[in-house]
């Protein structure tokens, strides 16, 4: 007999939890949903009236959350209640990297994990199903148990089953791959359990579609699918500096390999690195797994995955600096997009950060535009200080980032830099002017016939 879910309760309202659980939502209408945080301007936006100000901009995700909001998914900031009335919770909350005391700059930071723990030991009720959906090192759903049963009073009838069930969504396209998933990986001891949560997921999964594993294995699972998406990234990055040097193309290097089956087409477009919240925090807490267990070898080998990843971006501005003659002093650079990749307002990671902040310290006067990224977005990842006042400024007009540039920059694969005027642009800067595509998005041809010079990451000719 499996245990019947009617009631969810979901820690942390983030880009993860707010469109995974408006997910189930949309496909369990027999189950209530609610999704709860700590930080109250979030779930404010969540409730907001104007779709179109939600915390997370995801394609389709306004349509279900205006579809179940108030029916059967909820947005509150009453955590503790919520945990009362739930017979299945998911764990979804941030795992930085931690930034002091041991395993600082490697080890994930699971101070938001235990305190989830601590107030599901305190305030749930009879038995809970408790599943971890937060990206975690191996082991911690051990730890987790120890805190939920630690604190239980053997007569208040509380039993606690914890499964880990990993997201593997990406940002962009999260709607679209919580509805379509590759896989659903749920690890677990306790049959029952692992049951009522493959039960939801069959509301709009096949079965064949879902992989139950052990704990550990499913936990394992997710740092390693990640550590080679991001491996393949690094891999493609790296054979673009070799393509400008050699008279190569990397788009056409990318064709020909993808082509064989065995690696296949996906994850080979090359970039000014990898951003999001997770593929160096993973890769980082993987190599920190490897070194608590003495495993230096495997460690030093997925190090180099991030270290090439932050030599792609120096590049990058580097790459400018020559262009520009050796300085941009005082030159006037439009950066188009700054978010870490297209159809997301997250900034987290971003490549252009790092890129952005190097062009500063330059001495350039950045402009920057991005269809989804607020200003004040901007200017906190950029640790905005007034003797930036000269060097920053940001522009809801794409074309008005161009103005007077020496250079501009395209940072973010946005659809409209796809289709870029090139005849309004060219007329717009100062000459002679650059074009910078680290995407390989723009039509070269039509940039070159409008008098600009162009450059793209890994086609250098
Ligand atoms: P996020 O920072 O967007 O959201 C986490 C939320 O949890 C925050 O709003 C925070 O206020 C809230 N929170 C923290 N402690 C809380 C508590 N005790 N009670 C209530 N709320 C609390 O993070 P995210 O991007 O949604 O990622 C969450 C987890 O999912 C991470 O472990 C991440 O590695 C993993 N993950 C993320 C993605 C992604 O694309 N972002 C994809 C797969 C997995
Ligand atoms: C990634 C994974 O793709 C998800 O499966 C995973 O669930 C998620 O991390 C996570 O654990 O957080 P995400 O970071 O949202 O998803 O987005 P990706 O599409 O993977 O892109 C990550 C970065 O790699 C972006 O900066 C993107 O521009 C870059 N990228 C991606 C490339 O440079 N080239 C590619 O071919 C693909």
């Amino acid at each position: 007999m499996s245990i019947d879910i009617k009631q969810i309760c979901c820690i942390g309202a983030g880009y993860v939890g707010g469109p995974t659980m408006a997910v189930i939502a949309d496909n369990c209408h027999h189950i209530q949903v609610n999704v709860v945080d700590i930080n109250k301007t979030r779930i404010t936006n969540w409730n907001n009236d104007d779709f179109s100000k939600l915390p997370v901009y995801e394609p389709g995700l306004a349509e279900i959350v205006k579809r179940r909001r108030g029916i059967n998914l909820h947005f509150s900031c009453d955590v503790n209640h919520n945990i009362s009335i739930a017979d299945m919770i998911f764990i979804s909350v941030n795992t930085p990297t931690k930034l002091k005391g041991i395993g600082a700059g490697q080890a994930s930071d699971l101070k938001w994990i235990e305190e989830s723990a601590r107030q599901i030991s305190k305030y749930s009720k009879g038995e809970t199903i408790v599943v971890e959906k937060s990206t975690l090192p191996v082991k911690t759903a051990e730890t987790i148990k120890l805190i939920l049963n630690g604190s239980k009073d053997k007569s208040d009838g509380k039993k606690f089953h914890v499964i880990s069930n990993p997201e593997f969504l990406a940002e962009g396209s999260a709607i679209d791959d919580l509805s379509h998933p590759d896989r659903v990986l749920i690890g677990g001891e306790n049959d029952q359990a692992i049951k009522a949560l493959e039960n939801i997921y069959l509301n709009w999964i096949n079965k064949e579609k879902i992989l139950t594993t052990n704990l550990w294995s499913s936990e394992l699972s997710k740092l390693t699918a990640n550590a080679f998406l991001a491996q393949r990234i690094s891999s493609i990055n790296s054979i673009s500096a070799l393509c400008e040097v050699t008279g190569a193309n990397i788009n056409e290097v990318a064709i020909a390999i993808g082509m064989d089956h065995r690696i296949g087409s996906k994850f080979l477009k090359v970039g000014p690195g990898f951003g999001g919240s997770c593929f160096k925090k993973d890769i980082l807490n993987l190599v920190y797994l490897c070194r608590y267990y003495n495993l230096n070898e495997v460690a030093d080998y997925w190090q180099k995955v991030i270290d090439i990843n932050f030599w792609q971006q120096k590049r990058i501005t580097h790459k400018l600096v020559k262009k520009l003659f050796g300085t941009i002093s005082g030159k006037k650079i439009g950066i188009l997009g700054f978010a870490f990749k297209a159809n997301t307002n997250d900034t987290r990671e971003s490549p252009a950060i790092q890129i952005c902040k190097d062009l500063i310290i330059e001495g350039a006067e950045l402009r920057i535009y991005d269809p989804k990224v607020n200003n004040l977005q901007i200017e906190k990842e950029l640790d905005f200080k007034e003797s930036f006042t000269n060097h920053l400024s940001t522009t809801a007009n794409l074309y008005e980032a161009c103005l007077d540039a020496d250079a501009i920059l395209i940072m973010t694969e946005w659809e409209e830099f796809k289709r870029l005027d090139f005849t309004k642009i060219s007329t717009m800067m100062r000459k002679p002017s650059w074009v910078l595509d680290t995407r390989n998005i723009i039509d070269r041809k039509k940039a070159k016939d409008a008098g600009l010079n162009v450059w793209n990451v890994g086609v250098d000719y």
